[in-house]
């Protein structure tokens, strides 16, 4: 009996892994085909998981995997995750967040395993206006950029072999993370390594959007206790409790550093860009007992500390030198991870 986790080579993937690999009685299996966002040496250091490089649209190899390793569990992370390149090009996230989980479900069905968990996102929601009450599990979905259509695509299929086949399932949706091993296109970690290098920090529109940030740590506690007792066929919100505005996270940042304000750089908006999500989690807080442990502040100042110290890891991010790392590490070799 195994976990299967996809998706685990990037960044809440290998937070995930990070915490629970290294304690797992059972065996760990990540299974990543390491596009972009996908980042081995993330996981650099870690024991008690194996590595399979490969696609979850590829059926033959899903079914291969989930007999190989005795896969009676999975978390699913695997997905294109960013709303600008969703903007840009919409079909890659149709093809792996839609597709692929269809690709996924369907083999995790005739394989008859015991617990799916697909990891989604609050932005499934839409957007709300400054004085609209925080999305409950309740909220209709009305996604408005191709990614979050993509993930409320995925949402709906997951949840439909819940109600046709009786599949074991549970959907989470979280919030904004933040936190080590994020890829420098997303918000924080961008502007704290532009802000290391003085460069300019782009903030779109009038930096007033608003977005709930959790840590990515307590986003991980919270996807193990819904790994370890959410009930099947139900929805659990996850979300940090601090909504701040873009811009004064991007002040913070600046403040933290000790950088001036002058390099923030307001850009033209982002298509579509949704105004304001925010995200009540009563429901996994009583049912499950989570709470989250970092405060946003706190979890900033931590976070920018990490991003200061693991410059490798960031300059490698950066000039995209990290995707030849599988390669470098593996070619030829016969324990290489397949
Ligand atoms: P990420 O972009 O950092 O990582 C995605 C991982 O999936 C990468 O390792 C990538 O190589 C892998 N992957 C992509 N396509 C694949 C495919 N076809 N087959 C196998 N692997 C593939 O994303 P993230 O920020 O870690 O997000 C993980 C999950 O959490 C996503 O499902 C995302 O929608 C969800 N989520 C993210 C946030 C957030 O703030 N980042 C918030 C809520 C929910
Ligand atoms: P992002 O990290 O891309 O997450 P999401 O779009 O999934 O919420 O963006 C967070 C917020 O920051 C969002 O309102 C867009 C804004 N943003 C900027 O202002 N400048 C940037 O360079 C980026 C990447 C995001």
């Amino acid at each position: 009996m195994s976990l299967l986790v996809t998706g685990g080579a990037g960044f809440i993937g290998s937070n995930f892994i990070r915490r629970v690999a290294p304690k797992s009685s059972e065996p760990v299996v990540v299974l990543d085909a390491l596009t972009y966002a996908g980042n081995l040496s993330s996981l650099d250091g870690v024991d008690g998981f194996t590595f399979v490089k490969g696609d979850i649209c590829d059926r033959d190899l899903l079914g291969r995997v989930l007999a190989e390793h005795a896969i009676d569990r999975i978390v699913h992370f695997a997905a294109e995750s960013h709303v600008d390149r969703s903007i840009h090009g919409p079909a890659q996230f149709i093809q792996t967040n839609v597709v692929g989980t269809a690709t996924l479900l369907e083999a995790a069905r005739a394989h008859g395993v015991l617990k799916f968990v697909h990891v989604s996102t609050d932005e499934v929601y839409g957007d709300l206006g400054p004085d609209e009450p925080a999305f409950t599990e309740e909220t209709p979905i009305r996604p408005r950029s191709p990614y979050s259509a993509s993930k409320a695509g995925s949402d709906h299929l997951v949840r439909a072999y819940f109600e046709t086949y009786g599949f074991p399932m549970v959907i989470t949706r979280c919030s904004n993370n933040y936190g080590p091993f994020q890829f420098p296109e997303k918000l924080i970690p961008l502007m704290i390594l532009n802000a290391l290098d003085g460069q300019r920090l782009p903030v779109y529109g009038d930096g007033l959007n608003v977005r709930d940030w959790i840590h990515v740590k307590d986003h991980c506690a919270a996807v193990e206790r819904v790994l370890q007792e959410g009930r099947s066929g139900e929805v659990y919100n996850i979300g940090g409790r601090a909504e701040r505005t873009n811009i004064s996270i991007v002040k913070e940042i600046l403040r933290l550093l000790q950088k001036p304000e002058s390099l923030i750089q307001f850009v033209q908006d982002r298509l579509g860009h949704d105004r304001r999500y925010a995200i009540d989690c009563t429901k996994i807080e009583r049912e499950l007992g989570f709470v989250p442990q970092h405060r946003f502040e706190n979890g900033l100042a931590e976070t920018i500390e990490w991003f200061r110290q693991n410059d490798v890891w960031c300059k490698r991010a950066r000039s995209g030198e990290y995707r030849d790392w599988y390669e470098r590490n593996y070619r030829g070799r016969k324990d290489a991870p397949k």
